[in-house]
């Protein structure tokens, strides 16, 4: 059987990852993150506290579950606050790797890692595997250090880098497509940039490509997004069709007038084949993500009746 640490457990694919890897039974999972309580209420789910940033606290417990991979969703996410806090961010994104790395050494242990399309500038596109780095914004630097992390620390690893993840779990920050859903179905008007593009990646899709990752032993990098091209302003319009929302509540703005602290990309389009090839998997396109979203959603207000 399969020992699998997951980091980042509460998050949206962590959660995700969880619920996937539960469905099989050829797995034991320890989920961790930071919070002292899983959000999960399946006691079946055994989970431990754990913050990556804690040196000492990631040795002990990567030795005592020696696990045979660890999956690293932990990280400090929100984009603008890295560009503030940057001691912050590097200890978070950077460090943590190194500390994972460094027991992941000493056990054996495999990692699969998730970075993002932050790392590229967005000036070139499509970008395969081999597209050369140039982030512009502090998060996106700490990801592709982290990346560099591993490059260099000697052990079996794979680096995942996906884009603006949609989906659903319990208390999870609102992602880009739930932010939307929550502000028309409540009635409110949202400004929505009309310049920046990108693919959405339904969190699921992106989940079940990680478990083929670590079912057939992969290593290396690996491009997992979304297979269509939208902008933000077309992604919030897909959103509001999909759940029968008005979308004249949607405001196209220019990123110019959207004053984000960080700078983005504009245009950010990965190459997928490979990924869906070498690990047969089928990435969803807006439509087809948001209408399971929409079931997926339904299914939990039935279950919450
Ligand atoms: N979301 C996207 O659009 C996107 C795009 C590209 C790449 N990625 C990458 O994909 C991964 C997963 O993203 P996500 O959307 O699932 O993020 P998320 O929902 O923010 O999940 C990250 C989880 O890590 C936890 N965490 C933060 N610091 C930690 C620490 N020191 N120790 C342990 N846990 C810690 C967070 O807890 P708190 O919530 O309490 O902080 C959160 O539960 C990240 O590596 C991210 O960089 C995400």
């Amino acid at each position: 059987m399969k020992r699998i640490l997951i980091t980042g457990g509460n998050g949206l694919l962590g959660q995700t990852i969880t619920r996937l890897l539960m469905q099989e039974t050829k797995y034991s999972i320890l989920v961790t993150s930071i919070e002292d309580q899983s959000v999960f209420t399946n006691h079946t789910i055994h989970y431990r506290r754990l913050d990556v940033t804690d040196r000492r606290d990631v040795r002990e417990s990567i030795q005592e579950y020696k696990p045979d991979v660890i999956v690293n969703t932990a990280a400090y996410t929100h984009v603008d606050d890295c560009e503030d806090d940057r001691e912050k961010a590097q200890l978070y994104n950077v460090k943590s790797v190194e500390y994972l790395a460094e027991a992941a050494r000493i056990t054996d242990a495999r990692i699969v890692h998730l970075s993002t399309d932050y790392v590229f500038d967005g000036e070139k596109a499509p970008l395969n595997e081999s597209a050369p780095p140039s982030p512009l914004n502090y998060y996106g630097r700490t990801k592709l250090a982290s990346e560099n992390v591993l490059r260099g620390a000697g052990i079996r690893h794979a680096i995942v880098r996906t884009m603006i993840l949609y989906g659903c779990g319990i208390d999870v920050k609102p992602n880009f497509a739930l932010w939307v859903l929550y502000n028309l179905s409540s009635g409110k008007k949202i400004n929505v940039v009309v310049d920046q593009y990108g693919q959405p990646t339904f969190v699921d899709d992106l989940g079940y490509g990680l478990i083929k990752i670590i079912e057939l032993e992969r290593t290396g990098l690996y491009h997992i997004s979304g297979s269509e091209v939208t902008s933000r302003y077309d992604f919030a319009v897909a959103v509001a069709e999909t759940f029968k929302l008005k979308k004249d509540l949607i405001q196209p703005i220019s990123s110019e007038e959207f004053h984000q602290v960080a700078p983005r990309p504009r245009y950010s389009e990965f190459m997928i084949q490979k990924a869906q090839m070498e690990l047969g998997i089928r990435m969803s396109n807006v439509r087809e993500g948001l209408s399971v979203l929409r079931k997926q959603l339904e299914y939990r207000k039935y279950e919450e009746l």
